[in-house]
């Protein structure tokens, strides 16, 4: 692989352990003022130290992130949708590579949506991104959109990885799901799951958990540790179980004291 595309990457899935935590604040470029980014400086500050890696859109990175902070930035760069707009599914690309370069990113990450109406489009959104990245050296994070029709299991999470992957994505992100082992055996480059919506802590560390096992090399978590009651907590937590493949009791219990050491301070709402 190019130098500069090797060293972006080891930037973002740590060389030491082989893997990463990835803090996803990207969610308002088509949810809005979604709960816990109202003020994303706000939210984004105190976990910068416990994030190998930030995924905001260009407009929160410039707005809310400092510049001076040490953090590689997975920026996202699809859209142009939104959750009240006729098909979640019609996104393009909304970052030009020499802004993203500009922006000093470490990667770019555009959604395909395998299946849907949009599947051409986003695909070759895809494509178009990868030639960009190859040009410069920037990998590029392929995420698996799915719509609410769409099921989430083994066969087409594994289908979507794999194309992402054999257009040129460098990494893919996607949900986890039952048989998740099979998804990364049919995947050849590497996996980060979602959190998904907020679920109880102990059973976000327990997904992340499972994946990691499974074979995922990571988290792109967002909702599960900024809407958490306390997100320093539960993003060190996260970490433990990514880097040091503790258990999920092992897990629960660092968050739980991790809590009621740090009391409301690191609270987001
Ligand atoms: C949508 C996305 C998100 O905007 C976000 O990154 C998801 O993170 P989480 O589900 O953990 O809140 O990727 O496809």
């Amino acid at each position: 692989m190019d130098w500069g595309m090797q060293n972006r990457l080891s930037r973002i899935i740590k060389p030491d352990t082989g893997r990463t935590v990835m803090l996803a604040v990207d969610h308002g470029y088509f949810l809005g003022p979604t709960t816990g980014l109202e003020d994303a400086s706000k939210t984004i500050e105190p976990l910068l130290p416990y994030a190998d890696t930030l995924m905001p859109t260009r407009g929160v990175l410039r707005a809310s992130v400092d510049p001076d902070v040490d953090v590689p930035i997975v920026l996202r760069v699809s859209g142009g949708q939104s959750i009240v707009g006729p098909a979640l599914s019609d996104e393009g690309i909304t970052v030009a590579i020499e802004d993203a370069i500009r922006l000093n990113v470490s990667g770019m990450a555009l959604s395909i949506y395998v299946g849907s109406e949009h599947e051409h489009q986003t695909l070759t959104n895809l494509t178009k991104l990868v030639d960009a990245g190859e040009k410069y050296g920037i990998p590029v994070l392929a995420v698996t959109a799915v719509g609410r029709e769409m099921t989430r299991d083994a066969r087409y999470l594994g289908l979507c990885c794999r194309i992402a992957a054999e257009l040129g994505a460098k990494f893919v992100k996607t949900y986890y799901c039952e048989d998740f082992d099979k998804v990364v055996e049919s995947c050849p480059v590497p996996l980060v799951i979602a959190g998904g919506k907020k679920i109880p802590e102990r059973d976000a560390l327990q997904l992340a958990y499972d994946a990691i096992q499974s074979g995922a090399v990571g988290v792109d978590m967002g909702r599960n540790i900024f809407q958490s009651e306390d997100p320093v907590a539960m993003i060190s937590a996260v970490r433990a179980v990514v880097h040091e493949n503790i258990n999920v009791d092992e897990a629960f219990e660092l968050f739980n004291n991790l809590k009621s050491k740090s009391g409301s301070a690191s609270k987001v709402h």
